[in-house]
């Protein structure tokens, strides 16, 4: 019998926050990571559905694409899909606060200054990862300082079986660019590694080509355990 394809859930992109109908808090990115995965992804024969923030690229051929714009909505596009996956690749850089009130007329310049108060957004990866039964799950870092201490933090505090961290910010920033260098960190406790500098889609074939052996482990764990009836796979 033909083992079924790996499905693979991937988000990507930037999130928006509107504080009033016309004007939004987000950052650069510009998703080439997350679609570069899943194009990546897809080459392999995985089942891939991208969720994606708005970026200006288009749809890659045969995959599955739900565009979001803020970070409840990121947040409810992967909870839909999450039981179903069994890869969740989390590259949105998706934003931590929104603003508290969201004014339904465009704000007017009469004051001087203007405060604008914020509320957290929910974390969608480490609430998948406690939600996780089987899935792999891969988060990203975007870090302008201390890379391995924030990378080491997300990896502990997120529950992530992967953290895939690049440097953001400064000239040779990840955010917006075609080359990236990124060290991955596992939760294995084996150490951390380096891949590139490259192009955005080497990487992503890089490290696709790293969690598909880990699939594989976990696949032979998991016929070692029907057949001797020993251990766990995370
Ligand atoms: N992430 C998420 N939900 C959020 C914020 C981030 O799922 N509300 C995910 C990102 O998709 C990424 C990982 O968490 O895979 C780390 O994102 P990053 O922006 O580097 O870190 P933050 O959690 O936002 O923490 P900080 O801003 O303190 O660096």
């Amino acid at each position: 019998m033909m083992a079924s394809p790996i499905r693979c859930l991937v988000s990507a992109g930037p999130t928006r926050e509107f504080f009033d109908p016309v004007r939004f808090l987000s950052n650069p990115s510009s998703g080439k990571m997350g679609y570069s995965l899943a194009r990546q992804a897809a080459a392999k024969g995985w089942e891939v559905e991208l969720v994606s923030g708005p970026v200006s690229l288009p749809d890659p051929p045969g995959i599955v694409v739900t565009r979001v714009t803020t970070g409840e909505e990121m947040h409810a596009a992967i909870g839909e899909r999450f039981d179903g996956c069994d890869v969740l690749i989390m590259t949105a850089a998706i934003m931590d606060y929104r603003p508290k009130v969201v004014a339904d007329h465009k704000i007017k310049k009469f004051e001087l200054e203007m405060v604008i108060e914020m509320e957290p957004v929910v974390d969608v990866l480490a609430t998948m990862a406690r939600r996780k039964t089987k899935q792999l799950i891969v988060g990203f870092a975007a870090e302008t300082d201390h890379l391995e201490e924030h990378a080491r933090q997300k990896l502990d505090y997120k529950k992530a079986d992967f953290i895939v961290a690049n440097r953001i910010g400064g000239e040779a920033g990840a955010f917006a660019r075609d080359d990236n260098t990124v060290l991955v960190f596992s939760s294995s406790g084996s150490p951390p590694f380096r891949l590139g500098p490259a192009p955005k889609g080497v990487i992503a074939g890089q490290l696709i080509d790293l969690f598909a052996l880990e699939m594989e482990k976990r696949t032979c764990a998991g016929v070692d355990r029907k057949g001797v009836g020993n251990g766990e796979t995370t």
